[in-house]
């Protein structure tokens, strides 16, 4: 009796099973131990140049990036501090940072992306509505308490709010990229350089190149 997979399709499902694979792979595994990042390097490879094993410290895998509070005067009232090859160079290749996102009271994480990974959330205080955006435009939402944690999917569009109007909240994220990269939805559309042609925001949005104008300004486009 034959069955269905003959040698024939059998090399055309392995290929269709690693393209599905390929779908769910975080940053490419280490090779080595570690390949603590070589910032003063000036060629560009998947990643950051790894330094001489032998010259690598303790140092290279401590920082206190997220022991400070970061400054969320600004309009939306956040600021997001994260670890990078820079300021902790034995994270180079390991596929991960962690970020601490401050919200002021009442303040807000516009609706943002991070194309290259998912981030699970821990609100450590403070009061956070949060959601994602899958791409049916279906819209997942959570209220989380201190202790608390969300899981935004790769790539999809999330937002966080502090609902607590008289105190900031802290939330510390872990993401599976070294560079998970980050497009805030309103920035890239109205704050871009050189800016994206008025007539395709007003069509976008169904409004006019005066509300444009006024948009693009407030988001110091
Ligand atoms: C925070 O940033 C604002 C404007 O960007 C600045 O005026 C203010 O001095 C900063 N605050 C601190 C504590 O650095
Ligand atoms: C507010 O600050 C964060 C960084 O702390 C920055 O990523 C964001 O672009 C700023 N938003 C605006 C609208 O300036």
């Amino acid at each position: 009796m034959r069955t269905h997979v003959d040698f024939h399709s059998l090399p055309v499902l392995l290929f269709t099973l690693s393209l599905l694979l390929g779908q769910s792979r975080p940053d490419p595994d280490p090779l080595q131990d570690y390949c603590v990042a070589d910032n003063k390097n000036q060629f560009f490879v998947n990643g950051v140049p790894c330094i001489n094993p032998e010259q690598v410290s303790p140092s290279h895998f401590v920082t206190s990036a997220l022991s400070k509070p970061g400054n969320t005067s600004n309009i939306s009232g956040f600021s997001v501090t994260a670890t990078n090859t820079v300021n902790l160079p034995g994270l180079n290749t390991l596929g991960l940072v962690l970020a601490r996102v401050d919200i002021a009271a009442d303040g807000i994480v516009p609706p943002h992306s991070h194309p290259r990974a998912s981030e699970l959330t821990t609100c450590l205080s403070g009061l956070l509505l949060v959601g994602f955006v899958d791409t049916n435009n279906r819209v997942f939402t959570q209220n989380l308490k201190p202790g608390e944690s969300f899981v935004f999917p790769k790539g999809l569009v999330h937002f966080l709010f502090n609902r607590d109007t008289k105190k900031p909240a802290l939330a510390l994220s872990g993401l599976n990229s070294q560079n998970p990269g980050t497009q805030i939805a309103s920035l890239a559309t109205f704050a871009s350089k050189p800016a994206i042609p008025v007539e395709i925001l007003k069509r976008a949005f169904q409004i006019t190149s005066g509300e444009v104008e006024t948009i693009r300004e407030k988001l110091g486009g």
